[in-house]
């Protein structure tokens, strides 16, 4: 059967570091209290690059290791929730900026849960025989749609884009078994208002508009906990496989102690737990891309290791693939 096998990742960080410091310097916050409660102690922060500066970038890398030609891809999805524009896409920009002239191109938004709604998707496209070659890509700029002012929030989050190419092949590298799951009954939980409704019917009644990130952060917190160790479970089933064939879990970077809290309730060692957060924060849609990359290029995993990736967030939304790598 027809996967969709890594042949390519790619990711970048915009080069302005954010410290806790710098953040306490702002806000009313300190190192002690981001460091103890998150395990966050820098980010990086756009200086001005967008978010398809920053997914054109570790496209770049991908399809570089890749060694495909940009006009060998057939498809572009890019999960974000922070889109240089309603219109165009990013992906859109991506390809016209890379030259991938024989390739469609769309946006996806599950919030942090992107990258993982993404890649399952890229997979049914190739699994079914309509394309080969797909980039996917999660990038965010979400520092602007933070309240600076706001220490509850603020003090979380990071830019960045990691990519990956997936290209139909056989053989290891492809994806075992895969798990989405969305609860829209829980959207208050997490919000960010787009564009207010105004229009010759509606006069400017409905005209204010908060476009920053809204956080319930305690029910976020109980949710993420129960995703990640719901997502293990069924994606582990669905596969059937236990947590011993698994070499590591590699979460959605949002908080040490989310992840902590589901390797206990996952009877999971912490250890097996891939965690990056001390550098980067929560960059929503783009953590696992850049996470999965880094992990490459350390030399953490060798073609046949099996790796959860897991993913929660806005929505609210969660999910898993399980990948022979
Ligand atoms: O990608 C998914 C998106 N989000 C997440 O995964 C986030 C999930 N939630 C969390 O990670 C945690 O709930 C937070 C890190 C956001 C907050 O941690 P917490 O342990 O749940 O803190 P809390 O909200 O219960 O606040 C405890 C105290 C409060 O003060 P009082 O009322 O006890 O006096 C807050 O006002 O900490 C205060 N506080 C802060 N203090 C210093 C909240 N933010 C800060 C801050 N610096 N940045």
């Amino acid at each position: 059967m027809r996967h969709g096998v890594i042949i390519g990742t790619g990711s970048y960080t915009p080069p302005h570091v954010m410290t806790n410091d710098d953040l306490a310097g702002m806000v009313d916050t300190s190192d002690e209290w981001i460091s103890s409660r998150t395990g966050i102690k820098e980010r990086r922060i756009s200086a001005g690059e967008s978010t398809s500066d920053l997914a054109y970038e570790a496209s770049l890398r991908a399809l570089k290791v890749s060694g495909l030609s940009p006009e060998e891809l057939d498809l572009i999805i890019c999960a974000t929730i922070t889109p240089d524009y309603f219109m165009p896409s990013v992906a859109c920009t991506v390809q016209d900026r890379l030259g991938a002239g024989n390739a469609a191109a769309f946006d996806l938004s599950a919030a942090c849960t992107g990258f993982i709604y993404a890649m399952v998707t890229a997979e049914q496209f190739i699994s079914t025989g309509m394309y080969n070659n797909v980039l996917v890509i999660g990038a965010e700029t979400i520092s602007r749609i933070l309240d600076w002012d706001d220490r509850s929030t603020c003090v979380l989050f990071g830019d960045g884009a990691g990519a990956m190419i997936l290209s139909a092949a056989e053989g290891p590298g492809h994806i075992l078994g895969s798990v989405l799951t969305s609860d829209g009954g829980k959207q208050d939980y997490l919000t960010c208002p787009a564009v207010s409704l105004v229009n010759p019917y509606t006069g400017d009644s409905n005209a204010k508009c908060d476009p920053h990130i809204k956080m319930q952060g305690q029910e976020v917190f109980k949710y993420a906990i129960r995703a990640i160790t719901d997502c293990i479970d069924r994606v582990l089933n669905k596969a059937g496989l236990s947590l011993q064939d698994i070499k590591y879990i590699l979460p959605h970077q949002a908080n040490k102690r989310i992840i902590e809290q589901a390797a206990k309730f996952s009877n999971s060692p912490f250890e097996k737990f891939y965690l990056n957060l001390e550098d980067y924060g929560n960059t929503s849609a783009a953590s696992i891309g850049i996470a999965l990359d880094e992990m490459i290029r350390e030399g953490l995993l060798i073609r046949g290791d099996k790796i959860i990736l897991v993913g929660f967030g806005g929505g609210l939304t969660s999910g898993a693939v399980l990948l022979e790598y």
